[in-house]
């Protein structure tokens, strides 16, 4: 775990559990973070009030730790399957349990980083990264100290104090990210969260997310349309459909950790081509 959250635990601990793996120190560490995703299928109302499938019957189970990408033409769903995992959107159909409490609205416990999701922008970083631990009724002293200690961790200490107006688009992610990883979410949810970053920075977002997600292997569901992105940050590939989107193919991906973008193997070329035809198949299929 990291050293940002190794401090005094709060809350209750569960019996069996270190008295600070409880609560904000104790998600991801508790092997926690089962996602199980069962008949879900969405609709939304279209015209005339006639409902629209977005989503078709999906059953999917994510081990606690993973880190599974979601890949597909645009417009299949993916967003939509993130949202209500995150409990922004109620199926249609069917339930998603995390950790054996199914989803009807947002919870804590689940973290969300969206390309869109923007910061406050009247707020420093700082500040940004301490508003949701208000409701774990720690000491504005220990929030400033674990927010201060996220930044850190996502190399943005030395702008702490600054708006998100002052910073580039990738320091904004990060700024995310540590706002997110502040509470120790079991499960994360990425939607795109480095789709509108150039190249280089995407990179470097890539060996930041994975340092993060080695230390602390929280369940990861991350959305993506960028191939190499999903290749190099998953344990699991998920290739969607177009619309109304469901899973075609479950493409595991076992490349040594820890990766980066550079090291490139025989797997990753074979991976990569079969995922490549998968998504010429469907309509409209994004492939940069
Ligand atoms: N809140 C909504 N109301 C109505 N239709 C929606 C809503 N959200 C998404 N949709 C529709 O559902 C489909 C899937 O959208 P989305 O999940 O955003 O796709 P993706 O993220 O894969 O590009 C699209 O046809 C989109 O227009
Ligand atoms: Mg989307």
């Amino acid at each position: 775990m990291g050293n940002m959250l190794v401090g005094k635990g709060f809350g209750t601990a569960p019996a069996g559990m270190a008295p600070d793996a409880a609560g904000i120190d104790g998600a991801a560490a508790g092997g926690t973070g089962k996602v199980e995703i069962s008949n879900v299928s969405i609709a939304f109302k279209g015209p005339g009030n006639k409902l629209v499938p977005a989503l078709a019957p999906t059953d999917l189970i994510l081990r606690p730790g993973e880190f599974a990408a979601f890949i597909g033409p645009s417009g299949c769903g993916k967003s939509t399957l993130m949202n209500a995992v995150a409990g922004f959107v109620v199926p249609t159909t069917g339930g998603i349990v995390v950790d054996g409490v199914e989803i009807r609205k947002p919870t804590p416990d689940i973290g969300v980083v969206f390309q869109n999701f923007a910061l406050f922008p009247w707020f420093t970083a700082i500040a940004n990264v301490e508003f949701p631990l208000k409701r774990f009724g720690l000491t504005r002293a220990q929030r400033r100290e674990r927010a201060f200690a996220a930044l850190e961790e996502v190399g943005l200490a030395r702008h702490a104090e600054k708006y998100p107006g002052q910073l580039s688009g990738g320091m904004k992610q990060r700024v995310a990210i540590a706002r997110t990883l502040v509470s120790n979410p079991a499960l994360m949810l990425m939607d795109e969260p480095f789709g509108a970053l150039d190249a280089q920075t995407k990179v470097t977002m890539h060996e930041l997310l994975l340092r993060l997600w080695e230390r602390r292997r929280q369940t990861v569901m991350f959305v993506t349309h960028d191939v190499n992105e999903a290749l190099v940050l998953a344990d699991v590939v998920y290739v969607m459909s177009a619309a109304p989107g469901r899973i075609i193919e479950r493409i595991e991906v076992d490349s040594p950790r820890p990766r980066s973008a550079e090291h490139i193997d025989e797997g990753f070329v074979r991976r990569r081509a079969a995922i490549m035809k998968l998504l010429r198949n469907e309509p409209h299929a994004e492939e940069d």
